[in-house]
């Protein structure tokens, strides 16, 4: 039986190439994010994708995700919570709005995209909060990302919270703090940045987390970084 993925922010970066990696390990996969074009793209790489184009802050985001798998008559295996957002600014510059919308897509849309699909896992299923380094106690801080790294910690704590509720159910969760990869998102954090790590080589370590990571894991925050940023 193929294990059935939902990947969020699946239109280009780490989502993107996760996608397409778990259709080569024989999954199929619900990929979401904004961009149609980009999904119409992903969805030609394989015939297991299915794409929904939707803002995972839009109030109706939660039900068309929903109706989309029930349409389709999916159950799920695994979400990966991947989507996310990066505003670099100095505290001092960071407004209110910035620190909503950061907060927005990075914790309340997978709070509430998890809270809807909680009927639709199967028992056995891996939950996977894509975190941040900078979101890891501890970790080296840098400047232009406190309202990022603050999302990514509550993230990353939401993570042990969940696992500790969802353990008598049968559904692992589990957060894996990136170090930097080489993607659209760390350009605009640290310009000129070379990463150690390429998009596809980290998709390939979630791909296969996702899959099997809940066999060795649960309500674990993991750093997955040589050094930090990189
Ligand atoms: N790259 C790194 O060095 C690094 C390091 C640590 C953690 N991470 C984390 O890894 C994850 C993937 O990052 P990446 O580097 O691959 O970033 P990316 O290339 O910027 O991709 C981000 C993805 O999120 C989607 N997204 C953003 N806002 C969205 C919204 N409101 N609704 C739906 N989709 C949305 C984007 O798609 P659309 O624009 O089409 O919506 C895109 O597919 C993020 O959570 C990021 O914080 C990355």
């Amino acid at each position: 039986m193929k294990k059935h993925i939902l990947i969020t922010g699946a239109s280009k970066g780490i989502g993107f190439e996760t996608a397409k990696i778990l259709c080569e390990k024989n999954c199929t996969v619900t990929a979401v994010s904004r961009s149609k074009d980009r999904l119409e793209e992903l969805a030609k790489s394989s015939d297991h994708i299915s794409t929904l184009a939707v803002d995972i802050t839009d109030p109706d985001a939660v039900s068309l995700i929903k109706k989309h798998l029930s349409e389709n008559k999916l159950l799920l295996d695994g979400i990966i919570h991947n989507a996310g957002l990066l505003i670099n600014k100095p505290f001092i510059e960071l407004t209110d709005n910035d620190w909503k919308l950061q907060f927005e897509v990075n914790l309340l849309a997978p709070v509430r995209i998890t809270r809807a699909l909680i009927s639709l896992l199967n028992k056995g299923s891996h939950i996977v909060n894509i975190s941040s380094m900078g979101g890891f106690q501890g970790s080296d801080k840098f400047p232009g990302l406190s309202a990022y790294s603050a999302t990514k910690g509550a993230l990353s704590i939401f993570t042990e919270c969940l696992a500790t509720e969802f353990s008598s159910v049968g559904i692992s969760v589990n957060c894996l703090c990136l170090g930097a990869v080489q993607t659209e998102m760390l350009n605009q954090a640290f310009p000129g940045f070379k990463a150690p790590v390429t998009s596809k080589e980290m998709s390939s370590y979630i791909a296969d987390f996702v899959l099997n990571g809940h066999k060795f894991y649960n309500g674990k925050i993991l750093p997955v970084a040589m050094n930090n940023p990189g």
